[in-house]
């Protein structure tokens, strides 16, 4: 990319589902939601379960430890336990 605000942090194609990427030095999720892609914080601010592994249902993203969900596109809790949200 050649903005210098903007950092790479994988190939578009690489990003089918959801994929963990770490980029300067932050662990991030990234989504691919209808050719949309989305970046939220990896780690889950419920516990220490990191989103990557976990299920992608539309805009959500679902933990894996507890089912708590996020919304993708602004990190927003949407199901409990968790009830932070995530930076996107
Ligand atoms: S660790 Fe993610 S919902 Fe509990």
């Amino acid at each position: 990319m050649t903005d210098a605000n903007w950092l790479d942090a994988a190939a578009e194609d690489a990003v089918f589902d959801v994929i963990g990427a770490v980029l300067a030095g932050c662990e991030i999720s990234l989504y691919n939601v209808e050719g949309h892609i989305h970046a939220t914080d990896n780690i889950c601010t419920h516990g220490q379960a990191r989103l990557c592994d976990g299920f992608l249902d539309g805009f959500e993203i679902e933990c894996p430890h507890h089912q708590g969900r996020f919304d993708v596109r602004d990190g927003s809790p949407t199901c409990e336990p968790a009830k932070r949200a995530l930076r996107s």
